[in-house]
């Protein structure tokens, strides 16, 4: 069977340039926030597709989105396919939107060419899979793996903040049916994820298919310091309580914490507030997102305890007080070795190079493989930049990476 060479190609990029024409923002790259009307838009549009494709479309209690494909045995385990097409702020077209789309060519090409399959096949787009704007991503499949309770819902928090519960009742879902939004595991088979790599090794080393053996996790915190706003001019150095001071100090030792722990260690912190935010008032309030990850949860949490050390120190040195929000800490996972198996012979199949390759960036796939297993293809990204308006992925390289997972997929389903 090739179904690899049936792909409608003209159909994906199609759609892929429809798509990225939501919350377009010219040189200012896109913006579909987790929860709003550019996502929800996206959505619907992406819906459309999957009922052009003849799939059965449901939304969930979270706003996650579904389409299947009946397999012939309705009892056989169903193998599951998507990603996210939500993105950060100025993001680009290709995070997400490549497994999205790709996913749901996948099953139309199966459906119009009548190819047999026993296990059903579903397409999913998980929502607000950025950690953009409730500071921990990936919220869509959390709450499909069963990682939410309702309280949590009140808890998580916009920078405005809007809760994750008023966000869920604005787009019309009820909170309270957050137990609904689970998945049953031992009615799925597999979860497999096309995405752009996000980083350098696919380019550098010139091949178009990486297999990913294993995804990073992320701890994900936002930090409040507060300290005594006063006067820029007339207050002495000594008398200070600068909260935006300490929080520098903070940033600064996480980059030379995540210096000393090796390549696969990373820390950001990418997100603050300044209260009041003038220039001549002492910043009196700052909140700062601290995002760490590593593919080793011992060296994440060796990290996670130095960087609360230095906090404590710094509040200490500096007479500020501290208000600590830990929204995730997860685990790193690896993928299936069955997966990774089938990915490589699809690859041979197609006499297309692949390379195995680590996830540095989280995927919707880190929380499946809590509950099922996962294989993940990646696609090269140029330059290796990735959340920025300059990301971009050739269509000729998105192309052969959904002719990959369409060999994956019917191999899976057969
Ligand atoms: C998800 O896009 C991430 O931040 O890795
Ligand atoms: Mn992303
Ligand atoms: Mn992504």
């Amino acid at each position: 069977m090739d179904i690899a060479k049936w792909l409608n190609r003209d159909r994906l990029r199609r759609r892929l340039e429809e798509l990225a024409t939501i919350g377009a923002q010219g040189v200012n790259g896109i913006t579909r926030l987790p929860f709003t009307k550019e996502e929800r838009e996206a959505m619907t549009l992406v819906k459309s597709y999957m009922e052009e494709a003849g799939l059965k479309v449901h939304y969930d209690d979270f706003g996650n989105l579904y389409g299947v494909l009946e397999g012939s045995d309705p009892e056989a385990p169903k193998v599951m396919s998507g990603s996210h097409i939500d993105t950060v702020v100025s993001g680009g077209a290709y995070d997400g939107t490549v497994g999205t789309l790709s996913a749901i060519e996948v099953l139309q090409t199966i459906k119009e060419n009548n190819l047999p399959h026993k296990h059903s096949l579903e397409a999913c787009v998980f929502v607000s899979e950025e950690s953009a704007r409730f500071g921990g991503g990936t919220l869509g499949s959390k709450a499909f793996v069963g990682d939410f309770t309702r309280d949590d819902l009140d808890k998580l928090k916009d920078p405005s903040g809007v809760t994750l519960s008023q966000a869920l009742l604005e787009w019309g879902y009820n909170p309270d049916n957050i137990e609904y939004v689970k998945g049953d595991p031992s009615k799925i088979k597999c979860f497999v994820e096309l995405h752009i790599e996000q980083s350098v090794i696919l380019e550098a080393n010139n091949i178009p298919i990486g297999v990913v053996d294993q995804i990073a996790a992320p701890t994900n915190m936002r930090l409040t310091l507060n300290g005594r706003a006063g006067h820029a001019g007339a207050t002495p150095m000594e008398l200070r309580k600068d909260a935006f001071l300490g929080a520098a100090e903070i940033a600064l030792e996480i980059e030379r914490l995540a210096n000393t722990m090796g390549k696969e260690t990373v820390g950001t912190v990418g997100e603050i507030y300044v209260d009041p935010n003038a220039i001549n008032v002492i910043p009196g309030k700052v909140t700062i997102g601290i995002d760490i990850r590593d593919v080793t949860a011992a060296r994440k949490e060796k990290l996670f305890n130095e960087v609360l050390k230095y906090i404590d120190e710094v509040a200490k040195k500096r007479g500020l007080t501290t208000e600590l929000d830990i929204i995730a800490n997860q685990v790193p996972e690896k993928t299936d070795k069955k997966i990774v198996d089938i990915i490589s012979s699809a690859c041979r199949k197609l006499d297309i190079p692949y390379m195995n390759i680590t996830s540095g960036a989280y995927h919707d796939a880190l929380n499946m493989a809590r509950i099922t297993d996962i294989g993940m293809i990646f696609v090269p990204s140029k330059g290796g930049i990735s959340h920025a308006p300059d990301e971009f992925t050739s269509f000729d390289d998105i192309y052969r990476g959904a002719q990959v997972l369409s060999e994956v997929l019917y191999e899976l389903a057969k």
